[in-house]
């Protein structure tokens, strides 16, 4: 059984960790992604209609969040549309949130991916709160299309995990962990193999080096986002890693996270706030609706235990890329056992040209055993062939060549059939 390191509740005495799970994943009690769950604090006045410095009119409030608000916005200049985060009134005078404003613009400003939001300015409005410019991104955030949409095709969620594995991993190799990958983070556009996603709020995003503990996170109220004791916002519950309240940012903290985010994203539901103490190994794919792959590369995105997890969002990418070879196009997440079909569509990464390059690989496996069992059938049947002359010639004095060649044929039937008898008993023992 894989259980957490640090265990702030246990289930009930008497309950077995798994008929909790299989009775939250498998009965009503499903919890289903509602947008704006998150969303624990009065939201503050609208401020659409307003300009900023005289440069970017506030067209209409897209979300509000755990740090502040973000609004659709107009470069007056240019006409173009801009999104700006103007960080909460009640935040404006404290350095902590102040620090973490700046240092999502400075970690934005450094990363240039396309599956990360840009970042283009930067500054405060009259009342002394600081607000960034980003690029607009169409669409809607994961939790609201997987409401709107139910799950979605594991084609599509694969494709989306890819995505944000190669976000990831450009966030990973700059030594910067994100801390709150949650499907309210995710921004959606398009959907199926041409969907496109980009990831938002790095506004609790960690330096590894950076991490120190001065102050030992606790547990908020269900619902409510990790603080620690300072106030500052650590995660969101659910999608943390259970390792993460009390050890430093590491790359397997956000892979868990992207695992929680597909698993909701493929089954439309909720991942129990029991599974950190589930046992995973025993939860059956078909209670999910999910072909066995399918689970199975999920799971180990979403190991309760770190060192059973991907080791990075790189290798997790892998794994989803050779996922998509083993599902190809399918639409159903429950696809058939052994379905083999490949995927047709074009690759984008290099990580998916590696992929693409296999099946070719396997080809040529394939002919060179074909020519290997037709080279050694050959020569077995041609040494039969001689044995059997020799015998002929010895005994009857019969045309050797029409009685060694049916002989021979025949035995080595024989001697395939002793081959498979023998071979099957080998596999028995
Ligand atoms: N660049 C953007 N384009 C479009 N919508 C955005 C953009 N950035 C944020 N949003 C919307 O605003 C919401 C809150 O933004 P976010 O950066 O997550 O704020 P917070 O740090 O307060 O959580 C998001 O869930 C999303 O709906
Ligand atoms: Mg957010």
């Amino acid at each position: 059984m894989t259980t957490s390191p640090s265990t702030p509740s246990l289930p009930a005495p008497g309950v077995a960790p798994w008929t909790l799970f299989s009775r939250v994943v498998s009965g009503s009690e499903v919890e289903q992604p509602a947008a704006g769950e998150w969303e624990n604090e009065a939201a503050p006045p609208d401020l659409s209609g307003t300009v900023l410095r005289a440069c970017y009119e506030l067209v209409r409030r897209l979300g509000c969040g755990g740090m502040g608000e973000v609004y659709e916005a107009r470069f007056l200049a240019s006409g173009q549309a801009v999104a700006v985060k103007i960080l909460f009134g009640r935040y404006a005078a404290q350095e902590e949130f102040l620090v973490r404003f700046r240092r999502e613009l400075q970690v934005l400003e450094a990363i240039r991916h396309p599956n990360v939001v840009r970042v283009r300015d930067f500054d405060r409005t009259s009342d002394g709160r600081p607000f960034m410019v980003m690029e607009l991104i169409e669409g809607v955030d994961l939790a609201r299309h997987v409401a709107q949409r139910g799950r979605l095709p594991i084609a599509e969620v694969i494709e989306i995990g890819r995505q944000l594995c190669d976000a990831l991993a450009c966030l990973h190799a700059r030594g910067v962990i994100h801390r709150d990958i949650t499907p309210r983070n995710v921004l959606v556009e398009g959907e199926g193999r041409d969907v496109k996603v980009k990831l938002i709020d790095l506004g609790v995003c960690k330096a590894t080096a950076e991490w120190y503990a001065e102050a030992r996170p606790y547990m908020t109220p269900p619902g409510r986002r990790l603080r620690t004791r300072a106030g500052m916002i650590l995660g969101t519950p659910g999608y943390t890693a259970p390792e993460a309240i009390d050890h430093p940012p590491a790359p397997q903290h956000d892979v868990y996270s992207l695992g929680v985010v597909l698993f909701e994203a493929a089954t439309g539901r909720r991942l129990p706030r029991v599974w950190a103490y589930a046992i995973p190994e025993r939860v059956d794919a078909s209670t999910l609706g999910l072909d066995r792959h399918v689970w199975r590369t999920l799971l180990k995105a979403i190991e309760p235990c770190p060192e059973a997890r991907y080791a990075s969002a790189t290798a997790m990418a892998e794994a989803l890329e050779d996922l998509q070879l083993v599902v190809g196009d399918s639409t159903e997440n429950a696809a058939a056992e052994g379905d083999s079909r490949r995927g047709s569509g074009v690759p984008r990464s290099k990580v998916t040209a590696r992929a693409a390059a296999r099946p070719q690989d396997r080809w040529v496996k394939l002919v060179v055993a074909l020519l290997v069992i037709h080279a050694i059938a050959d020569l077995t049947h041609r040494l039969r062939v001689r044995d059997d002359a020799v015998m002929s010639n010895m005994t009857a004095g019969a045309n050797p060549a029409v009685s060694s060649s049916t002989h021979g044929l025949s035995e080595i039937e024989g001697a395939a059939a002793e081959c498979g008898a023998s071979s099957s008993c080998a596999s028995d023992t």
